[in-house]
């Protein structure tokens, strides 16, 4: 198994290995490589359905997604569709999955099965790299500090989604979810430091309203997304990206109309989160 980075700060491309066998050492090096670069991507997989969730389970627990589709065979599986006469896509903001849970997923594994014939790139951005790129001054002042994070503006009957043609697709609408994080967490596994806050589903910091929380956040947001905190999958047939919720957010790019694009999603147990 090689590993080869994908971008300075983010990603890594893992060859040599089929995800349906891996298991053991082979695992156990997969999850360090998807902790410490926030996304491995994995070409010309064979992975079938019952192989995805297999595999998901031999990573630990599955989580079920209370919003998006699931198919009546594999109900572990959440499928991430837009058809070719839709214009809005699942996940075209950058956000970090289930923030808004107390115990957050600690993350997904994507599965490439309808392809538009170009474009549905996805882009991830590492959030150790932003945390260490802010200044000095910036992490002494988010030192202690932590953001309410919730998804009813997005699923809501009258969120965001229910204005578009991906609302009647969608599940979960009358769910309630909420949850405070520390800005900058620890990885549970690494240790390393990691900015907390994403633009989809972080509203406020702990005692400051949505106004004066604002600038604040989005001057953290456009750090974060910096080029040179992103890299970039250019999905073909048999990609397969496993990532990290806690190290990275995503985007999924919405530049194919026309065409559908249809991905498996597998999300991955997480655990609580520290400073
Ligand atoms: C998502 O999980 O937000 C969607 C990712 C993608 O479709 O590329």
């Amino acid at each position: 198994m090689e590993q080869r980075a994908m971008a300075p700060g983010c990603g890594v491309e893992i060859v040599g290995i089929q995800l349906a066998e891996a298991e053991g050492e082979t695992l156990d090096a997969i999850r360090q490589a998807t902790y410490r670069h926030g996304v491995a991507v994995f070409r010309d997989q064979r992975f079938t359905p019952e192989q995805h969730i297999a595999f998901a389970r031999r990573w630990g627990g599955i989580d079920i997604n209370n919003y998006f589709p699931l198919t009546d065979a594999h109900p572990e599986i959440a499928v991430v569709r837009k058809a070719e006469n839709q214009t809005t896509n699942i996940g075209g903001g950058w956000h970090t999955d289930h923030s808004y849970d107390q115990v957050p997923a600690m993350g997904s594994v994507l599965v490439a099965r309808t392809l538009p014939p170009k474009g549905g790139d996805t882009l991830w951005a590492h959030m150790g790299a932003a945390y260490d790129s802010l200044p000095k001054e910036m992490k002494e002042r988010l030192e202690g500090m932590t953001a309410f994070h919730t998804a009813d503006h997005i699923y809501a009957p009258d969120g965001l989604y229910a204005q578009t043609d991906q609302g009647s697709e969608l599940r979960g609408q009358e769910m309630k979810t909420g949850a405070t994080h520390p800005v900058v967490i620890r990885h549970p596994q690494t240790g390393r430091k990691l900015l907390y806050v994403n633009p989809g589903f972080t509203i406020h910091f702990t005692g400051q309203t949505r106004e004066e929380s604002l600038p604040l956040l989005q001057e953290l947001f456009a750090h974060a997304m910096l080029p040179e905190h992103q890299c970039r999958v250019e999905w073909k047939d048999g990609t397969v990206a496993i990532w990290d919720n806690r190290t990275t957010w995503h985007l999924a790019v919405n530049d194919y109309h026309g065409h559908a694009r249809e991905m498996h999603r597998i999300t991955l147990t997480g655990e609580a989160l520290a400073a």
